[in-house]
């Protein structure tokens, strides 16, 4: 696994998310509370819908 420098930690706050798109592949980052930021698959695998137009509230990601 390599890593790819998409944002810096000012680019997503606490609570919020951002999408990326890294080497071709949709990427959401969200920042959680408490600081920690994960990466997901930005398209929801079940109807290909945009997980950005979704809501995060800082502990869960919620498709739209
Ligand atoms: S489109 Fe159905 S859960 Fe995301």
């Amino acid at each position: 696994m390599s890593f790819t420098k998409v944002c810096t930690v000012d680019d997503v706050w606490e609570g919020e998310m951002a999408p990326y798109t890294v080497n071709g592949h949709e990427v959401l980052l969200v920042c959680a509370d408490g600081g920690e930021i994960k990466a997901f698959q930005a398209i929801c695998p079940h109807q290909d819908i945009a997980l950005s137009e979704g809501k995060f509230d800082g502990k869960k990601l919620i498709c739209r």
